[in-house]
């Protein structure tokens, strides 16, 4: 276990801004920075994180919380991985107790999973390095291809001993178990031995965008058309292919840096392009692209470059996907190379200085690319062109944004040397009916589902909680103590003299001491949890601040007080400097502000205790005991009666 002083010097340390920056692209506005949320699918950022604060927040899906929120969320991490990444981060040395047995079986079967193929890697890379075999083998194929022992080192480049089950003995007696080693693909059964999958290949692991190896690609290094040229981890709790990119992790700063990506086919594309300096690429492993890999580029950039082969498959292989990409509203350009030729051939022959060179000089836009090849082979048959011109429109139709489209349909028109106004209607057409059957296909969705098959998370995503709830309004008597307990407001009193005075009073003091002397309690258990802890700040006179609770130990009160302190305005003010920057209207009436939550919480709880009442009443044979209640809910009714006319209402009753 990670001492708690080591906890709370990750926690002084980590700045959220270095923390989330490594995964979303931010841009500075104001004193926060602004992102598209990588929780939820958007296209205006709606993501803000305030460095200020040491917290982010999503206004758009509601997420939010700070730095070690973000990387359990986002990475999947467990409370502990996310402080062990944090301190990796900033060197900070992790004291630590011992783990009990307890804590070692609670490290969950993904957990396991990634250890193994961490450790799958470390043999691997160490059998190319060191082992006889690794180096005559492996490693002489490496050094014929021209990648560099540092390229080798970076990208953690293995071999496979060819023997049958080198590594899965390794494995086992390692503690891993066969369970395991199946499921990472990484030693497959065959009457009931285990052998290796990757045996007599060179590895290239695949890693998550933090680094973390989540499963293999492995070539086989001679040629026979009998074998796979590669086989790769299946599918497996940690390695979906379709999410991941290769070589995300070691190009993610360099697509924000240069805001734009090149997605390429194959493994050793990726590396030979690091290696001649250029390090903002990608590879899709020779499928096409899918929606998560989209969604994962454009967190760093809106701009991809395909690059691919110049012949006619390679160009195909260009083609298909691109309508995804459209879609998602990036932007496409594309570099072929000549044909038989790809960027891991190209990188060899030539100097990275000229391979730069080639690449920003053969980047067209994709659109107007298409729109020539496609021109190339209808020439002048008008039937062709008719064809070609519904083909254009459809591409240019997928695009999100108007102007974005528009330009497209200036420029396209040009080149098919066709009238705007054709490529207009066109376009205008297949919207529409893509917009229609979108909403048919939403309604029959909807019309299928009601909100009661909705999962829980989901459902509360989805309905907001009705302004008169109990939760609602405890959540707002919270939210105002936060916010504002550390302010005063101006109150009625009398002085030694009996003099009318009017003096300062605290606000979470007006507020702890009011309900307490009622003896009300709260009745969602947060929130209840929350007002036990600004009781004890205020009784102990600590000072009010807010990072107690962005950083609480328990998960519910750290989200709830970001849920409750986080507007799309209120972050932009940090809690020092709310005092200065416009405040809001809220706050210039903070004493309206302050007693409405107060009465709308004690309203709350009266009518409850009126409606108790009530029971009793004729639930109540004995007239004397009738009569004592009935005293009690005249009592109750003028109180209600008079938070009701302080709140500003008529009683009509
Ligand atoms: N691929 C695969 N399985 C295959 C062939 C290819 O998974 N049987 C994937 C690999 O991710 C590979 C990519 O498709 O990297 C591109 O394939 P290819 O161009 O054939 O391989 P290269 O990576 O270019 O390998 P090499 O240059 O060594 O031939
Ligand atoms: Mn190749």
């Amino acid at each position: 276990m990670i001492t708690p002083d080591t906890v709370s010097k990750i926690f002084e340390t980590a700045r959220i801004d270095e923390v989330v920056g490594e995964f979303v692209k931010l841009k500075r506005r104001g004193v926060n920075l602004v992102g598209l949320c990588p929780f939820h699918d958007e296209k205006t950022p709606s993501f803000s994180v305030s460095p200020a604060r040491g917290i982010y927040k999503c206004f758009g899906c509601g997420k939010g919380g700070n730095a070690v929120n973000f990387l359990m969320e986002h990475e999947h991490f467990t409370y502990p991985e996310a402080l062990r990444y944090l301190a990796k981060k900033y060197n900070i040395e992790i004291e630590e107790k011992e783990l009990s047995e307890e804590d070692k079986k609670e490290q969950s079967e993904k957990e396991t999973l990634f250890l193994l193929s961490s450790f799958a890697q470390k043999y691997f890379h160490e059998t190319l390095i060191q082992s006889e075999e690794g180096k005559a083998i492996g490693l002489t194929y490496f050094k014929e291809r021209g990648f560099s022992k540092e390229i080798i080192i970076k990208f953690g480049l293995g071999y496979c001993p060819a023997k049958w089950d080198h590594f899965t003995r390794h494995a086992l007696n390692n503690g891993y178990k066969k369970e395991h080693l199946t499921k990472t693909s990484l030693s497959k059964s065959k009457d009931h031995q285990l052998y290796d999958t990757f045996r007599g290949r060179i590895v290239f692991p695949v890693h998550n965008l933090s680094g973390r190896v989540l499963g293999f690609g492995a070539r086989i290094l001679t040629s026979d058309p009998k074998k796979p040229k590669y086989i790769n981890s299946a599918e497996s709790e940690i390695y979906k292919k379709s999410k991941i990119l290769y070589g995300i992790y070691f190009a993610k700063s360099s697509i924000i840096s240069s805001d734009n990506c090149y997605i390429t086919e194959g493994y050793t594309d990726v590396i030979s392009l690091h290696q001649a300096g250029i390090e903002n690429v990608v590879a899709s492993s020779g499928t096409s692209l899918t929606v998560d890999q989209i969604r994962l580029i454009r967190r760093y950039t809106n701009n991809i470059t395909l690059l691919f082969d110049g012949d006619p498959a390679g160009v195909k292989a260009a083609f298909r996907g691109v309508d995804l990409v459209l879609e998602q509203g990036l932007n496409v350009k594309i570099v072929l190379f000549a044909e038989g030729e790809d960027p891991d051939s190209f990188c060899r022959n030539n100097r990275p200085a000229d391979i730069k060179k080639f690449v920003d000089e053969n980047s067209y836009d994709f659109i107007s690319f298409k729109t020539n090849l496609l021109l190339e082979e209808t020439g002048n048959d008008p039937v062709k062109k008719a064809g070609l011109i519904k083909e254009i429109a459809s591409t240019i139709a997928l695009i999100p944004d108007n102007i974005a489209r528009t330009l497209y349909i200036q420029k396209c028109s040009k080149l098919m040397n066709i009238e705007e106004k054709w490529l207009f209607a066109e376009i205008n057409k297949i919207r529409r009916q893509k917009f229609h059957k979108e909403r048919l296909k939403k309604s029959a969705e909807e019309a299928e589902l009601p909100r009661s098959a909705l999962p829980d998370e989901q459902k509360k995503d989805v309905e907001l909680q009705p302004a008169d709830s109990v939760e609602f309004k405890e959540k707002e008597l919270i939210r105002v103590m936060l916010a504002y307990g550390h302010k005063d407001i101006m109150l009625d009193a009398v002085n030694e003299d009996n003099r009318p005075v009017v003096v300062p009073f605290n606000v979470l003091r007006v507020l702890v001491e009011d309900i307490e002397s009622e003896g009300l309690v709260l009745e969602t258990p947060v929130c209840r949890k929350i007002f036990e802890e600004l009781k004890s700040v205020y009784y102990n006179q600590k000072e009010l601040n807010e990072q107690l609770f962005f950083n609480h130990d328990d998960d519910k009160i750290r989200k709830l007080a970001v849920e409750l302190l986080t507007t799309p305005y209120s972050l932009s003010e940090n809690w020092e400097n709310k005092k200065r920057i416009s405040v809001s209207t809220e706050e210039d009436n903070l004493k309206k502000t302050v007693f409405d939550v107060l009465y709308n919480f004690k309203l709350l709880k009266l009518d409850k205790m009126i409606q108790e009442n009530l029971e009793k009443q004729n639930n109540e044979e004995d007239p004397v005991k009738k009569m004592e209640y009935q005293k009690i809910f005249k009592n109750l009714k003028e109180k209600r009666n008079h938070f009701d006319r302080e709140l500003g209402r008529v009683v009509i009753k």
